[in-house]
Order: structure tokens, then C-alpha cells, then sequence
């Protein structure tokens, strides 16, 4: 399903109607990330039930609402929970509420997801600055920009050169040093899922420089760079990616890393927006 203009502008009347300020980042909550958003001051909430057109997440780990207000002073937007490809949604839905961010003159969006590790250094509990991405999925003609090209957001053929901009991922890398938080720094590689990879994936990543490997992020991200806005991303290292074929990956597993991962995430973000 295609997504129109009007549909768009349409949410973002609807939004900024409802929200007591203007926001101006917006965070992307993966699985299991949720309870960042009881972070915000003086929240207001809109279930997305009440948005017309907006995707609702079938997920068990995602809340579906967002969350305006205030994070260390800043304006914020917070998507408590979002859709996947897999789910069933068409790749516009899925990166629909970029585009209303972008309509709401969002300028930063910060993405977090929880992700396997490929990388054999990282652990589970562990945070990964995504310094740069595999659209694997994109490749294989499921790009978010294939349609008619968008012309009020952004051109044909995006650069995608710098996708994960560079001054904001230094102000991580001085939040997370301060806090003491070990953050990694490496390339996520988005899948459509819902299947877990075999071992012979996981390899096959791995030689094609993965360090990390989930099942959103990449339609969202080349959507925010398609209309300008500049993105940060974490992914949270929810579980060891099974190279070996000797484990076995749950959404059990995925759900309770965000305990430990939520905290450092949250630490980390606020950090970054003390520097803005
Ligand atoms: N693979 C794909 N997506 C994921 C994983 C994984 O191991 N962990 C969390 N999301």
C-alpha cells in the first residue's frame, strides 16, 4: 500500500493538534526499549489507535503509542514501539511515521532496535553505535523509496553516503565515555524476518561485514535520509547470533536483554541531547 500526501500532512495535523510543543527529535523504540519513553516530563500520549492510517504493532513488546514532551529540556517525539515489514505492513506503512516526523519539522531522529550480535566480541546487554548499514532487504526490491518519487521530501536517488551523521554519533561516543557505558561501533544489517537466520546466514553476514543483525531500522533510516533528517542509531545486543548452529534465538530472549539495554540506551541518549 502506497501512502499519499494527504495521508501524511493529515497525521501531522492531527499530532501537532494533540501535542502541547513542537518536537523536534524523534526516537524510534525497538523490542524490549518500551519503557524509555517513561523517561519523557510532561507527556502527552496518543495511543495509535487514534491516528487514523497509523500502523499498530502486533508485536508482544510493543506498547503503540506515542509519547510528546521533554527529555533533558529537549522537545521530543517517542514512537513506544513500532511496525516491521514482517508484520505485514508495506514498506510505506512501516516508514510512515517518518515521513510525519519530517512533516512535523523533526530534525534528528534517533532509531534503536534490538539486534543479534555477529561480531564474536559482542555480548548480549551490550549497545552498538550503528555507524553505518546493510539493506540487505533493500537489495533484494524491498526499498521504501521504490514508487513514485516523493518530491517534497527529498530527491530520486538519495546519497546514503553518511546515513548515521557523524556529529551526532560523536556526542555518543563522549555521552556513553562519561557514563562509563562500553558502546561498540558497528554495521546493523536489516532482514525482513520474522525467521530467525540459519547458521549459513549468519556467516554469509558475517563475511559481508555485519556486525549485527535485526529485523527493522533500514527502511526507517533511508527514509529519514531520503527527506534530510539527520539520524543516530543504537542497537541494543539482545542475544549471540547462532554462527555455529549450536543455540537457539527467542523473542523470550530478545525481550528480556531490554531490561539491561534500556537503562545504557537511556543514559546514552540523554547525554546526547544534553549536548544539543
Ligand atoms: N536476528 C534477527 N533479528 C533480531 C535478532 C537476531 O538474532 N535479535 C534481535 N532481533
Amino acid at each position: 500500500m502506497q501512502v499519499s500526501l494527504g495521508q501524511i500532512d493529515h497525521l501531522a495535523g492531527v499530532i501537532r493538534s494533540r501535542g502541547e510543543q513542537q518536537p523536534r527529535i524523534g526516537i524510534i523504540l525497538g523490542s524490549g526499549l518500551g519503557r524509555l519513553a517513561d523517561a519523557v516530563n510532561k507527556a502527552s500520549l496518543i495511543p495509535y489507535q487514534e491516528l487514523p492510517d497509523w500502523p499498530t504493532s502486533t508485536i508482544v513488546g510493543h506498547a503503540g503509542r506515542l509519547v510528546i514532551g521533554e527529555l533533558e529540556s529537549q522537545a521530543v517525539l517517542v514512537m513506544q514501539g513500532r511496525v516491521h515489514y514482517y508484520e505485514g505492513y508495506s514498506m510505506a506503512q512501516v516508514t510512515l511515521p517518518v515521513r510525519v516526523m519530517q512533516r512535523l519539522g523533526i530534525e534528528i531522529l534517533v532509531v534503536t532496535n534490538a539486534a543479534g550480535a555477529i561480531n564474536p566480541d559482542y555480548l548480549p546487554g551490550d549497545v552498538m553505535l550503528i555507524t553505518d548499514h546493510i539493506n540487505l532487504t533493500g537489495m533484494a526490491g524491498l526499498n521504501p523509496l521504490i514508487g513514485p518519487n516523493l518530491d517534497e521530501f527529498g530527491p530520486r536517488f538519495p546519497d546514503m553516503s553518511q546515513a548515521y551523521d557523524r556529529e551526532l554519533s560523536a556526542l555518543a561516543r563522549k555521552a556513553a565515555a562519561e557514563s562509563g557505558i562500553l558502546l561498540h561501533e558497528g554495521v546493523y544489517v536489516g532482514l525482513s524476518g520474522p525467521s530467525f537466520e540459519t547458521p549459513a546466514d549468519l556467516r554469509f553476514l558475517r563475511v559481508a561485514g555485519a556486525d549485527a543483525v535485526g529485523m527493522s531500522t533500514v527502511p526507517e533510516v533511508t527514509v529519514a535520509c531520503h527527506g534530510g533528517t539527520r539520524v543516530l542509531g543504537f542497537s541494543g545486543i539482545s542475544n549471540k547470533a547462532n554462527l555455529d548452529g549450536n543455540t537457539v534465538t527467542s523473542h523470550e530472549e530478545v525481550l528480556a536483554a531490554g531490561q539491561v539495554l534500556a537503562p545504557k540506551i537511556e543514559t546514552i541518549l540523554r547525554g546526547v541531547l544534553r549536548q544539543l
